[in-house]
């Protein structure tokens, strides 16, 4: 270790006479003196003036994280895991399941699990592998491991908290110890899941008595993290993508940050604060009897999830209300069947009921904000940041829907406005160095995050070449951001792009039909280490892209199915195969 990093700093309270004569010992100091010489100092102050504690310290007791997540929430409770476990004794490390060496599992004492669930009830996309292996035959005993998993989620979902779910029963049955039990996290997870760390550090911690810990780690770096303070932005535009004549409709929002947007990197993602539509909530109060109460209608279009409709909700709604019909639904087990496709508003039509404004709150949940990715680089756009947004809508039950924050953003927001946002940074969807090539598939809105990777290696005059591959519906309405993407390949910061059109022609064609076209050259950038990045649609999409990968990879290079699989993980594991999907 360089002897620099341990420099007294001038500003030290000391003449600098004495900073020199400091730096003269701590400065070439081995990180072992270094450490104790940290203790010793801290042993003498805590008995004021006795140097004896020191000799009775013990080791910190290690403590191993393991955080599933895709985007980053989980990541972020697995550092506030580490720092409540350093004030209890404990020596945290902390592991992203994608570089999950399994076996070495065996050898923790002491483990917590934080894991989200994505998809329908899939793990995060980079712990699918280490996720397998922990289900699969060759996973190790974990006898003696004392565990705890905290899972994350969203009651939304039909499958809620399904991954952290079964990770807790297959440690158990592995033989680990579940020393403090399961919570499940809504998306509110901040309280529930600060109360959670706080129970599982006390109760993973060694007893105390003895000697004072002293844990002093002189690697840990200063987390260099972006504000994600919420920010207000001004919009400065507010384009729809799509012709008139298209049936989708994509905006493209340009934000103005006084005082500098949030530092973002290109990869990274906008929370952005959206209201519920008037006319729904109005719909709901008088559905329940509380129309005419400004205040509560204010506090519900503003703050409160008026839409989404789980079993929880089904269970407050008999709760709060006893009702008879309602009671049945869940007796029968037909209460998850009945509430897909539906929302709040349809719980309370059919089955009415009045309901005073408490009541109303305990059956929401607050409004979470929506993650946009970033569609601008900084390095162009300065002050601002672009988003690019489609519109959700469609029917189901007989009733038009329309996504909350989407038709906020489409249908309320106008030039001149304001809205409030924060940054949420994603480094697992970062650009590689500019010497290397990338290759991007970015259907829809998934190409986003790729008009900010191409603004950034102009701006940074990359050597690596770039390709994209982008699909929509059609070519003459939904060809998002068409422009930019030909200044690009002019100007050389795009080397390359596919497109596929699915209704121009009889047989639809999508992005993973170009990739298979494309197969020889694809395998060829791959070979000569480029990156390929996947972000957009996660139902399908994803895994249609990865499986015409694989296939690509077997027939180019006359491979096995299960070899041209290895292929695809060895991408994986060389994060060279990077998605961001939803
Ligand atoms: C990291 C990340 C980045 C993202 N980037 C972008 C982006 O760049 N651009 C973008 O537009 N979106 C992006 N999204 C998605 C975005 O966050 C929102 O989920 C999306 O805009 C919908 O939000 P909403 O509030 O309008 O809809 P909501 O009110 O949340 O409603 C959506 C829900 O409606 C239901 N639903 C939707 N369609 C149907 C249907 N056809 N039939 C039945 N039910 C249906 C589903 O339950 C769905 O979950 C991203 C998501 C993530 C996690
Ligand atoms: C596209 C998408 C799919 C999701 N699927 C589920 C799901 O099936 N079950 C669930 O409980 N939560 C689901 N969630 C919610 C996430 O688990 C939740 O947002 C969590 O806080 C994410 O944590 P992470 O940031 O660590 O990945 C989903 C979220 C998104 C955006």
């Amino acid at each position: 270790m360089s002897s620099g990093l341990a420099n007294i700093p001038k500003t030290a309270p000391f003449s600098e006479e004495d900073v020199a004569l400091l730096n003269r010992v701590v400065g070439p100091a081995s990180a072992v003196q270094r450490a104790w010489l940290a203790g010793f100092l801290a042993g003498v102050e805590s008995v004021s003036g006795q140097a004896q504690p020191v000799a009775q310290a013990r080791p910190a007791e290690p403590l191993t994280i393991v955080y599933a997540s895709e985007s980053g929430n989980s990541e972020k409770l697995a550092g506030d895991v580490a720092k409540a476990a350093r004030k209890n004794g404990l020596k945290p490390t902390i592991i992203d399941m994608a570089d999950l060496d399994l076996p070495a599992l065996a050898s923790a004492k002491r483990l917590v699990v934080i894991a989200a669930t994505w998809g329908e009830g899939e793990p995060p996309a980079r712990a699918i592998r280490a996720y397998n292996e922990l289900m699969g035959e060759g996973a190790p005993r974990l006898d003696g491991v004392e565990f705890g998993v905290l899972a994350l989620g969203d009651t939304a979902y039909a499958e809620f908290c399904a991954i952290g779910k079964v990770i807790d029963e297959r440690l158990a049955a592995l033989g680990g110890k579940r020393i403090v039990d399961r919570v499940d996290c809504d998306l509110d997870f901040a309280e529930p899941a600060a109360r959670w760390i706080g129970d599982a550090v006390k109760a993973l911690a060694p007893p105390t008595g003895g000697g004072r810990v002293i844990e002093v780690d002189f690697g840990a770096k200063p987390a260099a993290s972006a504000s994600t303070d919420v920010v207000e932005a001004e919009i400065i535009e507010h384009v729809d993508l799509n012709s008139s004549r298209s049936d989708k409709e994509t905006i493209h929002l340009a934000l103005s940050f006084e005082g500098g947007a949030p530092a973002y990197e290109p990869g990274d993602s906008l929370d952005l604060y959206a209201e519920n539509d008037p006319a729904y909530v109005d719909e709901l109060l008088k559905l329940v009897g509380l129309s005419g109460d400004d205040k509560l209608r204010t506090e519900f279009i503003k703050s409160r999830d008026v839409t989404t409709l789980s079993l929880k909700t089904i269970d407050t709604y008999v709760e709060k209300t006893g009702h008879q019909y309602v009671k049945a639904l869940l007796a029968d087990g037909q209460a998850r069947e009945w509430l897909a496709g539906r929302q709040l508003i349809d719980l309370i039509a059919e089955f009415p009921i009045a309901l005073d404004a408490e009541k109303l709150r305990a059956l929401t949940r607050p409004l979470a904000p929506r993650a946009y990715s970033i569609a601008s680089s900084r390095r162009e756009v300065a002050d601002e940041a672009h988003l690019l947004i489609s519109a959700v809508r469609y029917e189901s039950h007989g009733r038009a829907r329309k996504g909350v924050a989407s038709n906020y953003v489409a249908e309320r927001l106008k030039r001149g406005g304001r809205v409030r946002a924060k940054l949420k940074p994603n480094k697992h969807f970062a650009l590689p160095a500019g010497d290397k090539d990338i290759i991007m598939v970015g259907p829809g809105t998934g190409v986003a995050p790729f008009r900010a990777f191409v603004q950034e290696r102009r701006a940074t005059q990359a050597k690596g070449r770039s390709w994209l591959f982008f699909g929509d519906r059609s070519f003459t309405h939904d060809f998002l951001y068409q422009l930019d993407w030909q200044d690009a390949l002019k100007d050389g910061s795009l080397s390359r792009m596919d497109v596929a059109f699915s209704r121009d022609t009889p047989k639809k064609v999508y992005v993973q039909h170009k990739l298979w076209d494309r197969r020889a050259d694809l395998v060829a950038w791959l070979d000569g280490g480029a990156y390929f990045y996947v972000c957009g649609d996660a139902k399908a999409m994803a895994k249609d892209v990865r499986a015409a990968l694989v296939r690509a990879y077997a027939d180019v290079k006359s491979l096995s199915p299960e070899a041209a699989e290895q292929a695809v993980v060895t991408l994986e594991r060389e994060k060279r195969y990077l998605q961001d999907t939803y």
